[in-house]
């Protein structure tokens, strides 16, 4: 008799796994099973901080032009996605960037498009940005629902003096905002 939860879920999709396979054969089952891993693997993530709604293109810029980051400076994105804001950072500045993203897919498809273009100064590591210590940043970049980002605020303000924290769309209410970019809706703090 299976009693632990996690091992019943496993059993059943194992048990319907082989019925799909009996039934549509490997050329269907295959792709499907791999399909089903990568959506529930991507809706999992809500449950971690964020789904994944990607920053536009026009917002990146925009930031990137205003933070002008220095050379050896060390930037994160906490929950990184497909690594656009990574890619654009570590293409226009010779700053060191670093994505924090736990989704397997997207940690993979970023990680690969990194190496693909050559960009040294850039990767992705698989970590929960809720465990992970990002104390070395000079600049963190957050495009993150309110909950998570008030869950983040007290370790945010505890980053050593000066550090650019750099929000899209959502506010960090217990720090101090230095500048707000419209119409994008970016908001650059600073902590003390
Ligand atoms: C709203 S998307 C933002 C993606 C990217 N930063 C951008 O601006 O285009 C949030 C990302 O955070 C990831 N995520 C959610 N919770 C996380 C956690 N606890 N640790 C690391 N990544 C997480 C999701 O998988 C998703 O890709």
């Amino acid at each position: 008799m299976i009693t632990d939860y996690r091992t019943k879920v496993l059993f059943l999709l194992f048990v319907l796994f082989v019925i799909f396979l009996g039934t549509f054969g490997t050329l269907i089952t295959i792709p499907v099973l791999l399909l089903v891993i990568v959506v529930l693997s991507t809706f999992a993530t809500t449950f971690y901080g964020s789904g994944w709604t990607p920053s536009s293109r026009q917002s990146i810029e925009r930031i990137l032009k205003e933070i002008r980051p220095k050379k050896g400076d060390i930037i994160y994105d906490l929950g990184s996605g497909d690594g656009r804001f990574v890619i654009a950072a570590a293409k226009q500045t010779n700053a060191k960037i670093i994505g924090l993203e736990i989704d397997f897919f997207k940690w993979l498809m970023s990680s690969l498009a990194i190496k693909i273009k050559g960009l040294g100064n850039a990767k992705i590591i698989r970590k929960n940005f809720f465990t992970y210590n990002f104390h070395d940043a000079d600049i963190i970049f957050i495009y993150l629902p309110q909950p998570t980002v008030d869950r983040l605020q007290e370790r945010l303000k505890k980053l050593r003096k000066g550090t650019l924290i750099v929000t899209n769309k959502i506010k960090c209410k217990s720090l101090k905002l230095t500048k707000e970019l419209k119409p994008e809706k970016i908001y650059i703090y600073s902590t003390k």
